[in-house]
């Protein structure tokens, strides 16, 4: 067993994982923002419905540009808020968030640990957490809660990418991109 831990939101001797505590002081990776389509846009008009930001440790970014790959223990906090729409100065349809709806966690582990757990698994540890409980994971395994929706981002991934990384939509990170 590891006396450190690889990451600060991790329980070395189960593998229970939480949201980490102090992430918004880390920089973001980058934001997607998802707007109203098809019957909710007749009927609100133009807008911007719920906004996810994505975060990481300073120190991953800096490994990442060096590296083209994630260090081991990297860790992405993606934080779903909800989002109001306004006229503002700037432009007629100016999205804002406003409350948090939950977290979604990975963690880079390029050891293969906690082999038994249905969260860890394809080179990361998988978990999603509702706005209630940023400590309790509400996901039961990744092989059918994480894996469907993150195929795609194989397709889209830089071909030299490390197979672990695949699965991360990365093209929507720029800030990885920047020497
Ligand atoms: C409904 C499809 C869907 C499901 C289910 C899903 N993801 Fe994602 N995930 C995405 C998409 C698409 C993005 C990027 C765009 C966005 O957030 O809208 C993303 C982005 C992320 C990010 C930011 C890093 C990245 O890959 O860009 C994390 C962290 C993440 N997901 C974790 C998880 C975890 C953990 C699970 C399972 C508990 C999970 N996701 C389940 C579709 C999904």
């Amino acid at each position: 067993m590891e006396e450190k831990p690889f990451a600060p939101n991790v329980d070395v001797n189960t593998g229970a994982i939480r949201v980490p505590e102090g992430y918004t002081e880390w920089p973001t990776l980058g934001t997607w923002a998802h707007a109203h389509t098809g019957e909710q846009l007749e009927m609100i008009g133009p807008g911007v419905h719920e906004y996810h930001v994505v975060y990481t440790q300073p120190e991953t970014i800096a490994y990442y540009r060096t590296h083209r790959r994630f260090p081991d223990g990297a860790v992405l906090v993606k934080e779903l808020f909800n989002a109001e729409t306004l006229a503002m100065t700037t432009g007629p349809a100016v999205g804002h968030g406003t409350t948090i709806k939950g977290w979604f966690v990975l963690i880079r582990d390029t050891k293969g640990r906690y082999k038994e757990s249905p969260l860890w698994g394809d080179g990361w540890a998988w978990s999603l957490f509702n706005a209630d409980d940023p400590t309790r994971t509400v996901s039961k395994n990744y092989k059918t809660d994480c894996i469907p929706c993150h195929t795609p981002a194989r397709e889209l991934a830089p071909r030299n990418a490390v197979d672990a990384d695949k699965w991360i939509y990365s093209f929507g990170y720029p800030v990885l991109r920047k020497q």
